[in-house]
């Protein structure tokens, strides 16, 4: 069974409360169970993770570039400033393995300082604006 990594950036542990008309009423157990629920359909080994701390979405990444894991990476805030995880998704890529980038709405349709993505030219794709089916069209993608 294929392995991948689900890495969610700061905030996305609010989902539900936080600004439910960009983000939905569906909290972050929601989008888990989803994933884990396709994933089963899909036949991935999925390990869903979130955290706040650049550091830590640094080292699961690293730790899933040497495993030769692939990736769907919401980055949320970072994506727009983080140059530390864009060198990591770099280095991923770099190693021959996938890493989606993926967001639940659009940032392109929305304020001037989300238009800009410091990791997308890391990235393998990027999928935007399908809310959690944003993850979903990563993981169908991760799986042919
Ligand atoms: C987001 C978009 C980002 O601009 C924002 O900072 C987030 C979530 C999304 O999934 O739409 O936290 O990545």
């Amino acid at each position: 069974m294929k392995s991948v990594l689900v890495l969610n950036g700061p905030n996305l542990q609010r989902l539900g409360s936080r600004e439910p008309d960009i983000y939905g009423s569906l909290n972050f157990q929601d989008l888990t169970n989803q994933l884990l629920a396709l994933g089963k359909a899909l036949s991935l080994d999925l390990n869903i993770m979130q955290s706040d701390s650049e550091a830590e979405l640094m080292a699961a990444i690293h730790e899933a570039t040497d495993a030769k894991v692939d990736i769907v990476l919401n980055p949320a805030a970072f994506t727009h400033y983080s140059y530390a995880l864009a060198d990591a998704c770099k280095a991923h890529t770099a190693s021959g393995a996938n890493l989606i980038e993926v967001h639940i709405s659009n940032p392109h349709a929305r304020e001037q300082f989300r238009h800009k993505s410091v990791i997308s030219a890391s990235a393998t794709g990027v999928i935007a604006g399908f809310g959690f089916d944003s993850y979903k069209l990563a993981l169908r993608q991760l799986s042919v």
